[in-house]
């Protein structure tokens, strides 16, 4: 995967207060990035510098290779930018507020009104067309202030905080509609810092603390470097018995649970009884991919019958904890 943002040793300074040190940050093309912070992390610091509006103390930024230091103009046809606090000219009409931009942005007129009706399309605002700005929800604010940032059709999005200050419904919308842009292509980096926020939406995570990148990569990845094994949840609906009797000798097991049970002995209360069952086993699983994928086939081989076979996702919860100190 190529790299659309890279960023080396960025490091940018108000006064004496260091807001980023050194952040070597990287987005592959495509992806969904979760920037992840507490409140003064330096993440609106770094998105500022990634679309112009902010020039760096030190180190370097570029977007799709190009340098946001020596090429800001080119680096704004690559970004379109949802600030955090963003103005709406509340006099306007939504499709007007559109065209202003779309003219700014020197789009001819024809053109632009195409792209006006396809953009309200694609962030569900179609039916607000002749609506005052001042009359839709923060919602849909939020998402004209989207359709906005993507009148020049940038390869790359930057959404500071999009999802704060949203109702569960309009989360699940934005989350609907940035599923959506990647499919269209789009590269979107999108920050938060409340974790759950972005849980589920991200192809990729960065969390920064302090001006500092503490973790960053594909989310499994992360989870799995986090927590050395995997735990898999394995629901058998026949040969349970049989079941927990290979799971227990094999090599790669390292421990095993019976789903529910509160203490060893009932762990180890006589052997499972399928009429009792379906049963759930969870197994502290050390081998790789291709192990998982032998274990289960010798299940299957030795009679014993699934309906669930998965490894348990992590929690993205438990990364942040991990990583982060609190203390920005
Ligand atoms: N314009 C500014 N002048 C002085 N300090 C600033 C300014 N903007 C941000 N900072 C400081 O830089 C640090 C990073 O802020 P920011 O990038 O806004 O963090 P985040 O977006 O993660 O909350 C904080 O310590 C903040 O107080
Ligand atoms: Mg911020």
């Amino acid at each position: 995967m190529t790299a659309i943002v890279e960023t080396r040793d960025l490091t940018r300074r108000y006064g004496s207060n260091l807001a980023l040190d050194h952040l070597n940050l990287t987005i592959p093309e495509g992806a969904i990035f979760g920037f992840i912070g507490p409140n003064g992390a330096g993440k609106t610091t770094t998105m500022r510098i990634l679309t112009t509006l902010l020039a760096p103390s030190a180190g370097e930024a570029r977007v799709a290779g190009v340098s946001v230091v020596s090429d800001p103009r080119a680096v704004r046809r690559l970004v379109g930018f949802m600030p955090d606090f963003f103005g709406v000219y509340d006099n306007m009409k939504s499709w007007e507020y559109l065209d202003f931009f779309g003219r700014a942005y020197g789009i001819p007129a024809q053109r632009r009104q195409q792209l006006i009706g396809e953009l309200l399309e694609l962030v569900d605002l179609g039916h607000k067309r002749n609506d005052p700005v001042m009359s839709l929800s923060r919602g849909m604010k939020q998402r004209l202030s989207l359709a906005r940032a993507m009148m020049h059709d940038p390869q790359l999005l930057i959404l500071d905080e999009p999802a704060s200050g949203l109702d569960p419904r309009a989360r699940i919308e934005l989350r609907e509609l940035l599923k959506e842009l990647r499919a269209l292509g789009k590269t979107i980096m999108i920050s938060s810092h409340i974790l759950t926020e972005l849980a589920e939406m991200c192809t990729h995570i960065g969390i920064i603390e302090r001006g500092k990148l503490l973790a960053a990569g594909e989310v499994q990845q992360i989870l799995r470097s986090m927590r050395p094994h995997r735990i898999v949840e394995i629901r058998i609906v026949s040969g349970a018995a049989h079941a927990e009797a290979m799971l227990r000798t094999h090599p790669d097991v390292l421990e095993l649970r019976r789903e529910g049970a509160r203490d060893t002995e009932e762990n180890e209360s006589g052997p499972l009884n399928d009429a009792t069952g379906p049963h759930t086993l969870l197994a502290d699983f050390a081998g790789d991919e291709h192990a998982l994928g032998e274990l289960l086939a010798a299940l299957v081989t030795a009679g014993v019958r699934i309906s669930h076979f998965a490894e348990q996702s992590g929690d993205l919860e438990d990364i942040f904890l991990h990583v982060t100190r609190g203390i920005v």
